[in-house]
């Protein structure tokens, strides 16, 4: 870039503004693709320039700084804007391999190398997402960066409000990949995945202020819906869950209340299935999220709750031979670790209270194989490997994702083992960590004299 002495700090804006945001249109990767072909052209008719590109050779052969700077003309033409894309390569699109032109990623980290989850081209519905805090959003940010494009499903309760926070800016941060680039915001379908068809939707919905200029919500509308926009969906995903009285341990929960747990947190994916299968590509993937309650007792998550996510668990085992015989597709649960979202932080704790979740989370820190804070990002990055063809063998598989907690069947930091001296040489919650005595270094077997001169000193 050439630019006068004064204009050099709007030059670097530009400069800048190029690398970090760039949109690689189509049209104008082909412009570009043109000039540096016709740059090429130029090069090999140049006699200097033909002759410094041999000598280049010469003196470095196969060492990128052998190859041509502008790349080689066979690779300019096979380059899209969708390898650029996948690739992160700034600066002339030119392949990896094609020259001493910078190719670097916009975040600084390697080159990637040999297993890019690559899902250009696929199109993903998300269900239940509605801000940047839970689960659904990870997996639509790593669903996103691997190339598919995303859809959502938003609760209507909940719909203007996020569709408010998309708006104004709040959530522009939430939507820059790892790459530095901005994802597009998703397209926003509203869903109520209690209701199959507008026959189920009571009239006492029908008229509430929440649902109010929304409709289309139930699950085979959002399913046709889906076709209508994208002619198909190849990856779904189920990431909600609501119980009415999720704070009620289930000696208290009511019949209405159990039955809705399960109506929205467990059947809502079958009938999801059942309604997105018939426009699910062979080779499809569908996904939800799990917890550890429903294979074990979690106090404190009540309503129905662990039963519902014991249907789901259950559900998607069944819904795995089905599908897959009838579709070709995939299905899997992930039974994630606790994370302070909106659904979680809604059991237990009055207003400035520490929440259920929150405890939740320190007894996780205290008690996991991993003693990390769990990040929604590693369920995304999770969800993206399983949607994908490196997964393309498992089928009916509950996955963890959860530092480890679901292996533990006792908890370290419980009171009961105050002062019990572990054998660990690490710490441990409630005993104060010694450091273990050094140990007496003992002879090697090799060190060791050999027997029959250790009988004749005898
Ligand atoms: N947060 C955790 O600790 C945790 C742990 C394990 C599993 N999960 C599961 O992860 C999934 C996502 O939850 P999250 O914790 O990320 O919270 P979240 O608040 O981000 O997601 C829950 C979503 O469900 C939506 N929803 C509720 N009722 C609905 C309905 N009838 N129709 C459509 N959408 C509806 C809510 O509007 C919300 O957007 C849930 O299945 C949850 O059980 C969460």
């Amino acid at each position: 870039m050439l630019a006068f002495k004064n204009d050099i700090s709007h030059a670097v804006d530009v400069l800048g503004d190029m690398l970090c945001n760039s949109k690689y249109e189509r049209y104008h990767v082909e412009l570009e693709k043109e000039t540096i072909w016709q740059e090429l052209q130029s090069t090999n008719d140049d006699s200097f320039e033909t002759l410094m590109e041999n000598v280049y050779y010469n003196v470095y052969r196969k060492h990128m700084m052998g190859l041509p700077i502008l790349g080689e003309i066979d690779n300019i033409h096979k380059i899209n804007r969708d390898m650029i894309v996948a690739g992160l390569i700034v600066g002339p699109p030119v392949a990896p391999k094609a020259g001493r032109a910078p190719t670097v990623r916009l975040d600084g980290a390697a080159q990637p190398t040999g297993l890019p989850i690559d899902l250009t081209g696929k199109v993903a519905f998300v269900a239940g997402v509605a801000d940047s805090a839970g689960y659904g959003w990870a997996i639509v940010k790593h669903l996103a960066e691997a190339g598919a494009t995303v859809a959502v499903g938003t609760w209507p309760p909940v719909l203007k409000i996020f569709e408010k926070s998309l708006k104004s800016g709040k959530l522009d941060d939430d939507l820059i990949l790892s790459n530095g680039q901005k994802m597009p915001v998703p397209k926003i379908f509203p869903l109520d995945a209690t209701f199959d068809t507008p026959d189920d939707v009571p009239e006492d919905v029908r008229t509430n202020k929440r649902y109010a200029g929304t409709d289309k919500y139930t699950v085979q509308e959002v399913a046709d819906a889906v076709e209508a926009e994208y002619g198909r969906c190849d990856i779904l995903i189920h990431s909600l869950a609501n119980a009415p009285e999720v704070k009620a341990p289930l000696m208290q929960v009511s019949r209405k209340g159990y039955l809705a747990a399960a109506s929205a947190s467990s059947y809502s994916m079958v009938s999801m299935v059942q309604r997105f299968a018939p426009i699910m590509p062979k080779g499809g993937s569908v996904l939800a999220l799990s917890f550890l309650a429903a294979e074990r007792f979690v106090p404190g998550y009540g309503g129905g709750m662990s039963s519902a996510k014991a249907q789901l668990e259950s559900d998607m085992r069944v819904l795995a031979f089905e599908v897959g015989r009838q579709y070709g597709l995939r299905i899997n649960t992930i039974s994630a670790g606790a994370l302070k979202s909106r659904a979680a932080s809604a059991i237990g704790g009055a207003k400035g209270e520490k929440t259920f979740i929150e405890y939740y989370i320190d007894h996780s820190l205290a008690n996991a194989p991993l003693p990390e804070p769990l990040e929604a990002d590693d369920v995304g990055a999770t969800a993206a490997f399983l949607c994908s063809p490196f997964a393309k063998a498992i089928t009916g598989v509950n996955m963890y994702v959860d530092n480890g907690m679901s292996t533990m069947a006792s908890s370290v930091d419980s009171r009961a083992f105050e002062g019990y001296k572990w054998g660990y040489n690490f710490p441990m919650p409630g005993t104060p960590f010694e450091e273990a005595p050094e140990v007496e270094e003992k002879p090697s077997v090799a060190a060791a004299p050999e027997p029959a001169l250790a009988s004749a000193k005898a």
